[in-house]
């Protein structure tokens, strides 16, 4: 039984006495007390493939911040490895494939992988933080979207363009579309068997979303979406899709309880698309955090006016930037509770 549940009912479309707030990326990158484990190890790998650690980071965040959720420490990456085409995350560069896929028989190479198997210790990780969690919060699973894991396998690294990502498109739809539906039956299976380890909702990341043109990211990633969100009938299922504006009109169809919104997206334009069917979360711009105490506030209260009180998860619009001072993250946190249960008394 959970002890708070404000973020699961929020997500299913049912009244809440307050709004639920946790932030993208709030495990690791700004906590000291992540910074201090992280440097004890050799890399960010080590931390990601043991269960004990994963799970003492993404707590890390509710006992230091009380967010209304955990989400499990990992990465979108590891999907890709689990296929047979291992990442290195390079200390203050990010991700690197070294070896990358260049053709039909490249992609042949790859498995669908098996979650206990190749994923095992993400489940694991699962498993211990549900235990140590207690029912304090629900804990949220998750998995990139398959046309950012592609992105990802095709570039090698991250890329303001993904420009040979996006040739693919063009030169070779085929093998575009063979790559995409090993991704998704690695990722439909992943997520299966992350909920079943006890993730209590999860959270489909398509960060590159929005360098794709509308007729391309239907065909090339709202379809799989739509098949991943179909198979995961047991938990409420966010979909992150950062710039993807243009694809709100399909994204009502979606087997899907909430879509998530990013800074750039005018919250009281995506309702009237969306309607109260589904729940949005997010969407302050990560950069609003920047401000003064007082700042932080006036704009966390803008946000809450413009979503309304009810079917709202709150949020920022992507990840919480390195930099970003924890006691403005607190405010943030602070403000959303407070004026979110204010406002539902005092029609504010
Ligand atoms: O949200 C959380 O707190 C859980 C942990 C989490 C990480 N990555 C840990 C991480 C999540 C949900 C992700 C998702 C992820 N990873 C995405 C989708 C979300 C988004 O931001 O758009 C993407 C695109 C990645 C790929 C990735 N991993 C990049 C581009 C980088 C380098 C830049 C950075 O710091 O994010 C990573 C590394 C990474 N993943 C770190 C963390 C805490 C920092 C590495 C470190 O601690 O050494």
């Amino acid at each position: 039984m959970l002890k708070n549940d404000l973020l699961l009912r929020a997500a299913r479309g049912e009244q809440t006495e307050r709004t639920p707030v946790w932030l993208m990326r709030q495990a690791g990158r700004i906590l000291p007390e992540y910074r201090a484990l992280r440097g004890r190890l050799s890399g960010f790998k080590e931390l990601v493939e043991t269960p004990e650690l994963a799970a003492e980071v993404t707590i890390q965040p509710v006992d230091a911040l009380d967010v209304d959720a955990a989400i499990i420490f990992s990465d979108i990456l590891v999907v890709p490895d689990a296929m047979g085409l291992p990442y290195e995350m390079v200390e203050a560069r990010g991700p690197l494939f070294p070896t990358t896929l260049q053709s039909a028989a490249d992609v042949d190479k790859l498995r669908v992988a098996d979650p206990e198997e190749h994923l095992g210790y993400v489940l694991e990780a699962i498993r211990v933080t549900k235990r140590a969690l207690n029912g304090r919060v629900p804990l949220i699973g998750f998995a990139g979207a398959p046309w950012t894991i592609l992105a990802y396998m095709v570039e090698g690294h991250g890329s303001k363009t993904f420009s040979k990502a996006r040739r693919l498109l063009y030169t070779n739809p085929d093998l575009a579309h063979a790559l995409l539906r090993k991704i998704t039956d690695t990722t439909i299976a992943y997520l299966q068997a992350q909920v079943e380890a006890g993730a209590n909702l999860i959270q489909v990341f398509d960060s590159w979303a929005g360098i794709l043109p509308p007729d391309h990211y239907r065909e090339f990633s709202t379809r799989y979406i739509r098949e991943i969100c179909q198979a995961l009938p047991d938990v409420p299922v966010t979909v992150f899709a950062k710039g993807a504006y243009f694809a709100l009109p399909d994204f009502t169809s979606l087997d899907c309880r909430t879509i998530g919104l990013d800074w750039q997206e005018d919250p009281q334009a995506a309702r009237l698309i969306i309607g109260t069917d589904k729940t949005l979360q997010g969407n302050l711009d990560p950069c609003a955090l920047y401000g003064t105490r007082e700042q932080v506030q006036h704009a966390t209260i803008e946000m809450l006016r413009r979503f309304g009180p009810q079917h709202h998860i709150a949020n920022l619009g992507h990840g919480v930037y390195p930099d970003t001072d924890p006691d403005n993250v607190r405010v943030f946190i602070d403000t959303v509770k407070e004026f979110s249960t204010l406002a539902r008394t005092n029609d504010l």
